[in-house]
């Protein structure tokens, strides 16, 4: 593993490895204050990002390293018609490991295959957010116990949610996962995932466009926001904004032991009164990400564990 570019550069193995370590440093973060002193991460999002660019500063902060970067393409280089790979290249110069968020689709991939240092893709147009997919995987374990025999319901903007997509991928390499897929006609799931993850690969998958019809099956529901900017026209994504809104009414008839998740920004698709829910795990979601960040920045520079921790570097 050099890079996080798609969730499947990652063997199931690593995967593993990954969650257990973020495991260890939830149980102990004082032991990991400064395995990485005196790295640099460089945090270059050419996209709006709260979570994803924050955790990951975070996260190099609380490993004991140090972190550069800009946080919109206005306040880059870009402006002036520099491209991504020679961004790429210079930012090498003063970094250790980059963190790119951008909106164009293949970016982060065109960045590390001009670098020699790790780059994580933290979000790539509409089509994959590998970190957040280690972030859910992470909140399920730790909150089912498990990675295997699920039924996951996906609602939402299946279409432009990256974070679905990259998730889907991701789950479809455990053991009896069934996918159920809350869409609207307009927002399913792209060909590419259906036909080369789902179908190809024989998984269980329905679509259907109500969420009430299948609330009662889930143990966990991926709830997304509709993408406005994704959009092409402001009239389709106002008439599908408010597609699907999870309140205390619908909650009635899932589980008790349902497990909500949300990538977030959450807009209106979830009331607020469901926050109070002890099934309602997206801040905590929030905060796995940070772990599951410093779990993987630590391996990809080959960080060596503090004594008495884990097995050592990698
Ligand atoms: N989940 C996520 O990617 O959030 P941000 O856009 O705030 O980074």
């Amino acid at each position: 593993m050099k890079h996080l570019i798609d969730p499947t550069d990652l063997t199931l193995n690593e995967i593993d490895d990954i969650l257990a370590l973020a495991e260890r440093i939830i149980s102990d973060r004082p032991a990991y204050a400064e395995v990485a002193k005196g790295k640099k991460l460089a945090t270059l999002f050419f996209e709006p990002s709260t979570r994803t660019r924050l955790s990951f500063e975070a996260a190099m902060l609380e490993l004991g390293g140090s972190v550069i970067g800009f946080s919109s393409a206005d306040s880059s280089s870009t402006a002036k018609g520099e491209s991504v790979a020679d961004t790429a290249r210079t930012v090498e110069k003063y970094a250790d490991i980059i963190a790119m968020r951008h909106p164009k689709e293949g970016a982060p991939l065109v960045a590390s295959m001009n670098v020699d240092i790790p780059v994580i893709n933290a979000g790539d147009g509409g089509h994959l957010h590998p970190t957040q997919t280690l972030t859910d995987l992470l909140t399920i374990k730790e909150t089912t116990g498990r990675l295997s025999d699920l039924t996951i319901g996906f609602c939402g903007d299946l279409k432009f949610g990256r974070t679905v997509h990259s998730l889907i991928k991701q789950l479809s390499r455990y053991e009896n996962i069934r996918f159920i897929l809350i869409s609207p006609q307009e927002l399913q799931i792209p060909d590419y995932i259906k036909d080369e993850v789902l179908i190809k690969q024989h998984k269980d998958f329905r679509e259907v466009e109500r969420m009430e019809e299948v609330i009662g099956e889930l143990d966990i529901l991926y709830m997304t926001r509709v993408q406005k900017e994704r959009f092409f026209n402001e009239a389709d994504y106002i008439r599908l904004k408010d597609s699907y809104i999870l309140d205390m009414e619908k909650l009635k008839n899932a589980k008790q032991d349902l497990k909500i998740l949300h990538p977030l920004p959450r807009v209106n698709e979830i009331s607020v009164e469901v926050d109070k829910d002890p099934r309602a795990l997206y801040f905590a979601q929030a905060e796995y990400g940070k772990f599951v960040r410093m779990a993987l920045m630590m391996r990809l520079l080959h960080l060596a564990e503090p004594q008495g921790k884990g097995e050592g570097t990698c």
